[in-house]
């Protein structure tokens, strides 16, 4: 199959390059650097000439209010030019939970971009991750000073961007699911918890004090952000990822 990816240069996109290619399909990288400009739409038709599948794995460039007018023109881009090229499946990648918390515009912005894929003609999959691992230590520093670190105990489920990258690889060469399929990691942890272990294995001797109203995730509640029934579990472990 010929794949498009777009935001194929990013950190899932790149890694559902290779996994698309190296079991034998021709999947194209695109983003800015390539000359596909998703927001306006420039490059589009090039980019999808020919395609049978095209995978959205762009990030909107700030995580305020600006991204669901990233979102929305993006996704209306997209559609056009899938309608005008013939595609046969778009693939989104998204948030579990993202509807479970209102509170948090860059979630409500995915789900703005779920709405409208389901809304329009292409057949289409939605796949929705938990947080990367990746994305854990970014999520510390922002409420970290020299001594501390504040987290509240939320629970989490993450997961490797490999295995999510694994799980989108999968879905897009399948046929479209006209559904949501979630992936997330092996374990639950606090994030207060998952906190402590990330800073031990660093080996980092600030201290965790747990905070419920710390944080991008102070928002959320009870299992907003845990898998449920049904949900991919992927099996690389968080304590083993680290000691990589
Ligand atoms: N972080 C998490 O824990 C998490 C969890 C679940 C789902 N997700 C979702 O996963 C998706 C991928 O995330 P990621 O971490 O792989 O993102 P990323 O590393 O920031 O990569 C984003 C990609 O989008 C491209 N891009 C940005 N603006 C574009 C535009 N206007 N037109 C075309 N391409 C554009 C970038 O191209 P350049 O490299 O050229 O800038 C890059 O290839 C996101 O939609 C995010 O919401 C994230």
């Amino acid at each position: 199959m010929k794949i498009a990816v777009i935001g194929g240069t990013g950190l899932i996109g790149s890694q559902v390059v290779k996994i698309l290619n190296a079991s034998g399909h021709e999947a194209v990288p695109q983003s800015p650097s390539t000359g596909l400009d998703l927001l306006s739409g420039r490059g589009l038709p090039e980019a999808l000439k020919g395609v049978n599948v095209v995978v959205n794995l762009t990030n909107s460039p700030t995580f305020d209010d600006a991204s669901p007018a990233f979102f929305q023109a993006t996704m209306d881009n997209l559609l056009t030019g899938a309608i005008a090229a013939g595609v046969g499946h778009a693939v989104i990648l998204s948030i579990v939970g993202a509807d479970q918390m209102p509170g948090l515009v860059y979630y409500r912005a995915k789900v703005l971009q779920e709405d409208i894929l389901k809304a329009g003609p292409v057949p289409y999959s939605i796949v929705r991750a938990t947080q990367f691992f990746e994305f854990i230590d970014a999520m510390l520093s922002e409420t970290a000073d020299e001594n501390t670190v504040r987290l509240p105990a939320t629970l989490v489920q993450p997961i490797a961007s490999a295995d999510v990258a694994q799980a989108v690889a999968d879905v897009s060469v399948g046929a479209p699911l006209h559904a949501t399929r979630n992936v997330a990691g092996p374990e639950v942890f606090a994030l207060d918890e998952l906190g402590k272990i990330t800073l031990a294995a660093h080996g980092d001797h600030r201290t965790v004090v747990t905070d419920k109203g710390a944080g991008m995730f102070a928002s959320a509640s009870g299992d907003a952000l845990i898998a449920k029934d049904g949900a991919v579990i992927a099996k690389t472990a968080y304590r083993e990822w680290l000691a990589r």
